[in-house]
């Protein structure tokens, strides 16, 4: 579908993934044919590769708002085919990318100059990206809506500011272009999203939206456990076999568990590695036997011992910390990591599987 905001001469292409509900942009300075693609989906490359060609598109920039949880980008394959430039807020912490942004820098096609807005809390690298009446604005604000904030170092107070002091200090007329929509809708303004918005809208308070946002209990994504990785190297290189995906479980684990205790001593040294991040605390109350205990937010103080092993499992209490810490791993570039991402100690507990305390 093509758009344009009636203060720009820009051409808009707002086309869709099915299977995750993203939206990719394609912008395009319809005089010097210089344009962006916003968001590309791994799925969708040849659709968006035909229409580059079909339109005669000089792709500058392929820009992405964040690291996705729900589908792997194409931006990788996308500058392979074009030559574009990956562009990515600088605190994304995102390997190969061409350009690093931050709050305030211009991307120029042609005449245009799209502003990036640092917007944090959906992920702590969160942009969106502002051109003559529109914005896009990734995961923050959705049509009747926001992104969630439970995983990939979010932030529900600092997604509230995002929204509230940075997009909506913007025009109340500025269109509204999201990241997803699960409902069909297409686009929406500041002003509705002001008015309407279940979660932010008619000046709802700070502690209504984190209550709001606290009691969301939303399944974890389906793809997270191989997008995040694919997506901290823009889709590129990624060996899907070194990642294990949902179905990984407790279970999954007491086989790798079972099968290590059964070895002899001497196969055993540096084969595999069991990490158990959750607190001291909750750890000394009882763990998996043998497992180490690397506390959410202190796995970069244990990367030798973590590099040492072929493969290392971590698992915490719903999966929620362990999947925080593969992302921190995978950004400092360790491959050799799978967690337990929809569950944790509690059912290892149920099953009856031993513990050490
Ligand atoms: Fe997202």
């Amino acid at each position: 579908m093509s758009i344009t905001s009636p203060l720009s001469s820009l051409s808009v292409k707002q086309m869709f993934d099915r299977d995750s509900c993203t939206y990719t942009y394609l912008l395009i300075d319809p005089k010097t044919h210089e344009g962006v693609i916003i968001d590309a989906v791994k799925e969708q490359l040849e659709r968006d590769l035909l229409c580059i060609e079909e339109l005669g598109i000089e792709l500058l920039y392929s820009i992405e708002t964040h690291v996705h949880a729900d589908h792997i980008t194409s931006a990788g394959s996308i500058r392979q085919n074009t030559g574009a430039q990956i562009a990515y807020s600088q605190s994304a912490a995102i390997k190969s990318i061409d350009v690093q942004l931050n709050d305030g820098d211009d991307l120029i096609i042609g005449e245009h100059r799209i502003k990036a807005i640092s917007t944090p809390g959906h992920t702590a690298g969160c942009m969106s990206f502002y051109v003559e009446g529109m914005v896009f604005s990734g995961d923050c604000l959705l049509i009747r809506g926001c992104g969630r904030t439970d995983f990939q170092q979010g932030s529900s107070e600092d997604l509230y500011h995002s929204i509230t002091q940075k997009l909506f200090s913007l025009p109340d007329e500025t269109l509204v272009y999201p990241g997803h929509d699960y409902n069909g809708r297409t686009c929406s303004t500041i002003a509705e999203e002001k008015q309407w918005s279940p979660r932010v809208g008619q000046g709802k308070s700070l502690d209504d939206f984190l209550q709001i946002m606290q009691n969301l209990n939303l399944a974890l994504p389906k793809k997270i456990n191989e997008a995040v990785p694919a997506n901290t190297n823009c889709g590129i290189n990624f060996r899907p076999d070194a990642y294990i995906h949902e179905a990984f479980s407790m279970q999954s684990l007491y086989k790798v568990w079972r099968q290590h205790e059964e070895c002899q001593p001497n196969e055993k040294s540096n084969n595999i590695l069991i990490v158990d991040n959750r607190t001291t605390e909750e750890y000394s109350v009882g763990h998996v036997p043998r497992s180490l205990n690397i506390p959410l937010g202190t796995e970069s103080q244990h990367l030798q011992a973590l590099k040492n092993h072929n493969h290392v499992y971590l698992y915490c209490h719903s999966g929620r910390r362990s999947q925080t810490a593969l992302t921190h791993l995978s950004i400092l570039g360790l491959s050799n990591i799978t967690c337990v991402s929809h569950s944790g100690f509690p059912e290892w507990l149920e099953l009856g599987f031993p513990i050490e305390r």
